[in-house]
């Protein structure tokens, strides 16, 4: 249902493109304690894919809007990240090996979210693990196109999507509420696209990790992946019940998994065996956005159509330009509005492959054209703007 869904596909497809290669040392295997990590953590020179295109090791001297750095924290709701491509206005599908890391507390090393790029979120965090939804305006977040797509530890090959990112939080429990204790997370997945946005990150030492924070469901989107009600114009942090693994459904108590179709075979997104319900939340803390992202506030939106030359592929001169942008106060930049006039904007009728997505990859999405119902209720977003994103990424 959701974008995501489909722009997962082509994700997918791109992953049938490559199966013939698989890393002897998947990402989600490494062992990578916070203090011992490497300058890349990739170490596969012979994927075809290619190589990590960013950096684990971040520091002060990388912690600015051109930075490359793929090792990124889901911590606290006024100390988390997401991953979101380098060079602007870049389509998820094509970004989804380079992706970096934008946080929306200064510290980490990397980009950091501007204000005004999150529009709505809900922060929830339940025994095992942390799931975070919520609204973009994507173009502050240098997301392009129409389509949405799943990056997470596992990827086509093995290396993750991006190829070598981290994932660290200091928020379960075996951190003991200490903010400098870290725990690697090698199971996470995040849903990018259509001006919304989820992730979940589980605790290793939790329950079911591997179930909960599955990413075989790449064409299911946030409705499925991460069941939120997350809701424009309000910032939440609850406290949650785990959701049952991803893909498990249970319908007249008999529990059942669902098999996602092979990329090639369409989704009849209207007759899915099961609808995804969020899990129950409680103890909801409402904040003021300005309160969660303030380090974004003198950060001008990375959608500077300066730079609009970056390639896709994320060298570090690419995007540098991206600063560029002059306004220098960042609050002019703050599209206020922007949700409203996306929803405006948002090509509902566009049936066809999008000029953007010429990279091989897979632009010809199986037109899996059957595909529209409203996924509004999975996101979670009341506005019509994502479902009819999604709908215009179905028709791809
Ligand atoms: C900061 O990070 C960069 C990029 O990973 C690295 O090259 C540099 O050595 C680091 N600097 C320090 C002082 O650790
Ligand atoms: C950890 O960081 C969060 C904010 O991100 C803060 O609210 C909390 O008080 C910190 N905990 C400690 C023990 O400093």
């Amino acid at each position: 249902m959701s974008g995501s869904t489909l722009l997962l596909s082509i994700l997918a497809l791109s992953s049938v493109a490559r199966a013939d290669y698989f890393s002897k040392d998947p990402l989600n295997q490494k062992v990578v304690p916070h203090d011992q990590i490497p300058y890349q953590v990739m170490t596969d020179t012979d994927d075809p894919r290619g190589f990590q295109s960013g950096y684990n090791q971040c520091n002060s001297t990388t912690e600015n809007q051109e930075s490359l750095c793929q090792t990124m924290y889901v911590n606290h709701i006024d100390d988390w990240c997401l991953w979101a491509p380098a060079p602007p206005n870049t389509p998820i599908s094509e970004a989804e090996g380079d992706v970096v890391a934008w946080c929306s507390k200064a510290g980490h090393g990397t980009r950091i979210i501007p204000a005004g790029a999150v529009t709505g979120l809900q922060f929830v965090q339940t025994q095992s693990y942390i799931q975070v939804a919520g609204t973009i305006n994507q173009a502050l977040l240098n997301v392009g196109g129409t389509d949405g797509g799943e990056l997470d530890s596992g990827g086509q090959d093995g290396e993750g999507n991006p190829m070598g990112g981290l994932v660290y939080s200091n928020s379960f429990p075996s951190s003991n509420g200490d903010n400098n204790t870290f725990a690697q997370v090698q199971r996470w997945s995040f849903f990018i696209g259509n001006n919304a946005f989820c992730g979940k990150v589980c605790d290793m030492t939790g329950k079911n990790p591997a179930g909960l924070c599955n990413n075989i469901y790449d064409r299911l989107g946030c409705d499925y992946n991460a069941p939120n009600t997350a809701q424009e114009g309000t910032f939440e942090f609850c406290k949650g019940d785990d959701m049952i693994p991803v893909g498990t459904y249970v319908v007249n108590g008999v529990t059942s998994v669902y098999t996602q179709p092979p990329e090639a075979s369409p989704i009849d997104y209207d007759n899915l065996p099961y609808t995804a319900t969020p899990a129950p939340t409680s103890s909801c803390i409402t904040y003021q956005s300005a309160d969660l992202f303030a380090a974004g506030a003198t950060i001008s939106g990375a959608s500077a159509p300066a730079s609009a030359s970056a390639t896709p592929s994320g060298s570090a001169s690419a995007s540098a330009s991206a600063s560029g942008s002059g306004s220098g106060s960042g609050s002019g930049s703050i599209p206020a509005g922007a949700a409203t006039s996306a929803k405006a904007s948002t090509p509902v009728a566009s049936t066809k492959p999008s000029s953007g997505s010429s990279s091989g990859s897979g632009a010809a999405a199986s037109p899996s054209a059957s595909g529209s119902s409203g996924a509004a209720a999975a996101w979670g977003v009341s506005g019509a703007a994502v479902v009819a994103g999604f709908v215009a990424v179905f028709a791809l």
